[in-house]
């Protein structure tokens, strides 16, 4: 069996020998999901994925402040579709906290300084129409920033770059909504 193996892996000189595999899963076995294959910096990983956390959060409550706050004609479509966006970038939020403790990080819920983290900006806006602009201004912002981490993980962190890829279309389908709401209530 075991010279076998060690055909195999000089025939595929690609692939980790199968030994130093199992070698290094038991070495690393309290660290996680991580393995020492991973070609990315850990902590700038984790650092800009609790930057992306923190967008996701000020996203939250800016849309639930707008959900709760509209009101006029076109208030309960609007307001339907503020809930909707809240309730995707929450399930951003807990996507992106549970990548960084896979990532053996720690995912930084401390409102102190959460703003300061967040990329998007938390404006109230007093009209629909001002709660939809302001909206419009923090999604382009989202989808930039997030465009820079994908092309940041690339290949070293193939795991992050997908979940964010995934969040990314969410956030340039809010930005669509947004659009098309603004021309509905005719402003
Ligand atoms: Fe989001
Ligand atoms: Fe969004």
């Amino acid at each position: 069996m075991p010279a076998t193996g060690s055909k195999k892996a000089a025939q595929k000189p690609f692939l980790t020998d199968i030994k130093t595999l199992r070698e290094r899963a038991r070495r690393h076995i309290e660290e996680g999901a991580v393995t020492e294959g991973y070609a990315a910096d850990r902590n700038i990983v984790v650092k800009l994925l609790n930057e992306a956390l923190a967008t996701e959060i000020v996203c939250v409550l800016r849309y639930k402040r707008h959900h709760f706050m509209a009101s006029g004609i076109h208030a309960e479509s609007v307001a339907a579709e503020f809930l909707e966006h809240a309730n995707d970038e929450q399930g951003h939020a807990d996507q992106i906290a549970a990548r960084i403790v896979q990532l053996g990080g720690e995912p930084n819920f401390n409102p102190e300084g959460l703003l300061t983290r967040s990329h998007a900006e938390y404006v109230e806006g007093h009209t629909l129409n001002d709660m939809i602009k302001e909206d419009l201004v923090a999604e382009p912002i989202a989808i930039d920033s997030y465009r820079d981490m994908i092309k940041y993980f690339g290949n070293d962190d193939p795991t992050s770059r997908r979940l964010m890829e995934g969040i990314l279309a969410v956030e340039e389908e809010h930005a669509d909504d947004l659009v098309n709401l603004l021309g509905e209530i005719g402003k």
